[in-house]
């Protein structure tokens, strides 16, 4: 078995393909998610040891899965907030936007149901089709015709799975012209929002004010925030479907409340301060 695993290992380093953990490179950053600098803003690390310094109970670890100990009455004040501030009916958080993701597209698709992808969509969504046995298709990047056509083949329950702005290339998402086939279609629209919140507002959706077209969006922390975790706005049922059947969210030991706190403190200080992101567009644009 391990000779298997090793001639793997050998052909990647032939290739020069070889993924190894390497420690972080020191010099001015251009690799990484933290867009906005929170990751490693003094002024924001001060504000949250300040909450922690008044309420060191928010570093208790949650002691068990949010369905049995580890629920708390921040994680739920902090989902209601999070809904509150994207104009959604329900927000649900999870630890990482790989598992958000997981949790949506295990759960709510079938094996009776197909799941429509953007070909350049994240990989997380592609896990998720597996564990849920529903048939997946993917649509040429950003090509609404494309979408269109494979719509037109599939009467059944169909599930649309695209970014906002997709890291890769950096382009967006045609998202109104997918949100009127979602709904031509009545097929419904999932929006991953990883790399657009925080860098352009509270994302594209937010923009066009999608909320009643978009069935679910994720909103991950671990980017412009500078923390981790994510959440998946959408409306009451789907949440409580999700908090039923979903394994990613069930199976898993829950964050401690520092995290969430994090977060909500995340889009306050992003309130505060307009003017990180306005300094990432002016040296985006002073660079192309
Ligand atoms: C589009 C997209 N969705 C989801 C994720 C996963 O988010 P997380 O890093 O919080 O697990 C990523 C991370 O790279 C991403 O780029």
């Amino acid at each position: 078995m391990l000779k298997k695993f090793q001639e793997a290992l050998d052909k990647r380093k032939e290739t020069g393909i070889l993924r190894t953990l390497k420690p972080k490179s020191a010099g001015i950053d251009f690799y990484s998610n933290d867009y906005l600098g929170l990751a490693r803003s003094q002024e924001f690390h001060q504000l949250l040891l300040k909450q922690i310094q008044e309420n060191p109970g928010l570093l208790y670890g949650s002691s068990g899965s949010r369905l049995i100990s580890g629920n708390s009455s921040t994680v739920t004040e902090t989902e209601n907030y999070i809904a509150e501030q994207h104009q959604y009916p329900a927000a649900l958080l999870f630890c990482s936007g790989y598992n958000a993701n997981l949790a949506l597209f295990s759960t709510l698709p079938d094996r009776h149901d197909t799941v429509i992808v953007d070909e350049h969509i994240h990989r997380s969504v592609h896990d998720a089709c597996r564990m849920s046995h529903a048939k997946k298709i993917k649509f040429r990047h950003n090509d609404p015709e494309d979408l269109e056509s494979i719509l037109k083949k599939h009467p059944g329950q169909c599930y649309i799975a695209i970014e906002s702005l997709y890291s890769m290339d950096g382009d967006f998402a045609p998202v109104r012209e997918i949100a009127a086939l979602a709904k031509k279609y009545n097929a419904a629209l999932i929006v991953d929002e990883a790399h657009y919140f925080g860098v352009f507002g509270y994302g594209l959706i937010e923009k066009y004010q999608l909320q009643h077209d978009v069935f679910a969006a994720v909103i991950t922390y671990g980017k412009a925030l500078g923390a981790h975790g994510a959440c998946i706005l959408c409306n009451e049922t789907v949440k409580s479907y999700l908090v039923n059947f979903s394994s990613p969210f069930i199976y898993t030991t829950a964050a401690q409340d520092f995290l969430w706190i994090a977060i909500k403190s995340g889009y306050q200080f992003l309130k505060l301060k307009p003017e990180l992101s306005k300094k990432l567009h002016q040296n985006f644009f002073s660079e192309h």
